[in-house]
């Protein structure tokens, strides 16, 4: 996700919108974590092939310090011969190396997984919801999960031999992983009470691996819960979304990747997973004819870019109404 930061076609066609819509001036809030070397080499039209590589190699492994409290570019990077890593003692032929412990921080992270508005509306907040998590106190990053160690070589043995035999996975996979998705929570069914013509269902959500709430980021994502209740010959649903609502400064539900940034004014509702939590929650079914009843609960992660949203184009070409009278 990182080298597609700014050929994602979903980033893309949102990042049009945007332009459109501000005449070009989202650029300074967008590209600042999309294709964050645009800010060090004024290159904010995207015309250097280096620009549009996005969140590269050398981008993470030069960055120094990050002050969060900079809302406007967090990094201070030394770019040149130093590349700066997690490893000490290493050497290599073709550049300077740094040991830093920024590398094993969340702090790294946070530069881009964190963002409060200009309303001062938090549209991003992966990384303060780590911090508030028993997963900082115990010292657990967002690498330890999303960056774990691999069988693997750092370079080419021909190049320079390395000790090493693992090396930190740099796929960083999530939400478009269904292995990682899958990691994050449990459902399980608690209780089933009949009584009195009521089936009632109660369910338990736990969030079991995920270091934030779940969903996090982008408030694009929603999981749903979905309790079924079927006979031989019947079939009842129920279902819960979980999901972080925001409004703009007139009220209004901002659904628009970019509106989340640019104009949402407060957030209205809010009831996703926090790390490590339980949900506990009930459902009730009026009670079948047939006795013969299966339940079932399962949690789906929903995905709905709003650039995507499919186009229905309903045209009505011919109708035909009779009214009869006795
Ligand atoms: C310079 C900004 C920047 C930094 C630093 C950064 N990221 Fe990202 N990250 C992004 C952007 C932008 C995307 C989304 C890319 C896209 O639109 O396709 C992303 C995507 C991701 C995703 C995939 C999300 C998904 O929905 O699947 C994960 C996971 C992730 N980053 C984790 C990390 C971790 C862990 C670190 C720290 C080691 C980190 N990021 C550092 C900007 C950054
Ligand atoms: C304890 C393990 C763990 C830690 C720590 C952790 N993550 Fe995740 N992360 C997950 C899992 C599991 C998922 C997939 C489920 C989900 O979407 O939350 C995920 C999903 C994501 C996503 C995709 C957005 C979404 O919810 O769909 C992003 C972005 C992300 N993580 C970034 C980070 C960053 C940045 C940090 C550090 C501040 C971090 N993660 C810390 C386990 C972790
Ligand atoms: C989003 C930021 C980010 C990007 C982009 C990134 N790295 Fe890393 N890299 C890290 C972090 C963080 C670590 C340390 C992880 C740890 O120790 O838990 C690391 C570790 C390393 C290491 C040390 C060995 C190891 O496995 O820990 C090397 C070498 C390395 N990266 C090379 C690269 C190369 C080459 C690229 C481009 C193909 C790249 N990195 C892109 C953040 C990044
Ligand atoms: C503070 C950093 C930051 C800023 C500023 C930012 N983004 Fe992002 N964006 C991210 C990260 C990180 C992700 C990865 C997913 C997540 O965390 O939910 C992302 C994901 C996205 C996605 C979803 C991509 C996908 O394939 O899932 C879109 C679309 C998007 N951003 C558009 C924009 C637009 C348009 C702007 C400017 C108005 C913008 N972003 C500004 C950090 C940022």
């Amino acid at each position: 996700m990182h080298s597609m930061s700014i050929e994602d076609p979903i980033f893309k066609a949102s990042y049009m919108e945007t332009y459109f819509e501000t005449a070009g001036e989202a650029k300074f809030n967008c590209l600042r974590c999309h294709a964050p070397i645009a800010f060090l080499n004024n290159d904010y039209d995207l015309k250097k092939e280096i620009t549009k590589e996005g969140v590269n190699c050398d981008f993470c492994h030069s960055v120094k310090k990050v002050n969060l409290d900079n809302q406007t570019y967090p990094f201070e990077l030394e770019i040149g011969e130093i590349k700066r890593g997690p490893l000490s003692n290493v050497e290599s032929p073709a550049h300077k190396t740094e040991s830093s412990a920024l590398f094993k921080s969340s702090e790294l992270c946070a530069g881009c997984h964190e963002y409060t508005n200009h309303n001062g509306v938090k549209v991003l907040g992966t990384y303060s919801e780590w911090k508030t998590s028993p997963y900082a106190e115990e010292g657990t990053h967002c690498q330890n999960c999303h960056m774990p160690l691999i069988p693997g070589k750092i370079v080419k043995s021909e190049i320079k031999s390395s000790n090493r035999k693992q090396i930190n996975l740099h796929a960083i996979s999530a939400s478009r992983s269904t292995e990682q998705l899958r990691k994050a929570l449990k459902v399980e069914i608690r209780e089933i009470n009949k009584e009195e013509g009521v089936v009632e269902v109660v369910v338990g959500v736990i969030n079991v691996g995920s270091g934030h709430m779940v969903p996090t980021g982008i408030p694009s994502r929603k999981l749903i819960l979905l309790v079924e209740l079927k006979t031989p010959n019947e079939y009842f649903s129920q279902q819960r979304i979980y999901q972080k609502i925001m409004l703009d400064e007139t009220g209004k539900e901002v659904k628009k990747e970019y509106e989340f940034f640019l104009k949402a004014a407060q957030v209205s509702f809010d009831n996703r997973l926090r790390p490590r939590e339980t949900r506990v929650e009930r459902f009730a079914f009026a009670m079948p004819k047939n006795k013969k009843i299966t339940i079932s609960a399962r949690i789906e992660y929903l995905y709905k870019a709003s650039v995507l949203r499919p186009t229905e184009i309903r045209v009505k070409m011919a109708e035909d109404i009779k009214s009869i009278s006795k």
